[in-house]
């Protein structure tokens, strides 16, 4: 079975749009996990920026009293971070990069460059009893890096396929791609779990990809539950505009 991990940092982002300032506000994150996993997600993931630009502190702790599912930390590797993750104890942390001028997670992790600082990260998240996965592009030297580094998963980005998903021949290629690089991942022992920029156009070629465990996808499940949302929300707010003026 493909498992599903709903990523709700933008309802957040959303939230942030109007309530920067305010202790509350609209969109709820949580509420967001409630519906998420009542639908039959089969986790949440959240992932904490260090500039804060949309989950917030107050936030990842109360998902984490929320979520009944499995909880996936999305995180950069920083000693911040870090200490936040073994006090919150999700049930997975994903390590990804940070850059403060991206708009989202643009590419994968540099896991050979940096492998001592994933791999003394990855061993105390998993000695605190977390399962660490890296985020990285399907690419073979990431693949062999991650492996020395005692994490015991990858997600592969999928954001290159999904950008080239209009284009058959690029597509074809991103897909043969990201298949052999689950092989690959397999066959060091690693699991395979995928996101980024999946949505309900490209999601079913996926599986073309062997082994993977779960996909984790954020903006497009949001923004379609704008759209199909959109048309009750106005009934709704129709409702409560009708009978005016009042009576007497
Ligand atoms: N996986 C990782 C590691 C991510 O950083 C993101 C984006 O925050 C996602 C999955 C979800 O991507 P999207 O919002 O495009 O579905």
């Amino acid at each position: 079975m493909l498992r599903l991990g709903v990523n709700i940092d933008h309802v957040a982002t959303l939230r942030q749009a109007r309530y920067r300032r305010l202790n509350d506000g609209e969109p709820c994150p949580v509420d967001a996990v409630r519906q998420a996993e009542a639908a039959g997600a089969h986790g949440i993931t959240a992932h904490l920026r260090e500039d804060r630009r949309h989950i917030l502190d107050r936030d990842i702790w109360a998902i984490r009293e929320a979520v009944a599912t499995r909880l996936n930390f999305e995180m950069a590797t920083t000693p911040e971070m870090i200490d936040i993750a073994l006090r919150l104890k999700p049930e997975a942390v994903c390590l990804v990069p940070e850059n403060r001028a991206e708009v989202t997670t643009e590419g994968g992790l540099n896991v050979v460059d940096q492998a001592d600082v994933i791999a003394d990260a990855a061993a105390a998240l998993g000695q605190a009893g977390i399962e660490v996965s890296l985020f990285i592009d399907p690419d073979p030297a990431q693949i062999e890096a991650t492996a020395g580094t005692g994490s015991p998963f990858i997600e592969l980005h999928t954001g290159a396929y999904a950008e080239a998903y209009r284009e058959e021949a690029k597509r074809t290629a991103e897909l043969e791609r990201l298949a052999k690089a689950a092989g690959q991942a397999k066959s060091l022992g690693l699991g395979v779990n995928a996101g980024h920029g999946l949505n309900y156009e490209n999601t079913r070629d996926i599986f073309a990809v062997p082994h993977l465990n779960e996909l984790n996808i954020g903006h497009s499940i949001v923004s379609r539950a704008v759209t199909i949302g959109l048309g009750q929300a106005v009934r709704e707010m129709l409702g409560l505009m009708d009978g005016y003026p009042p009576a007497g």
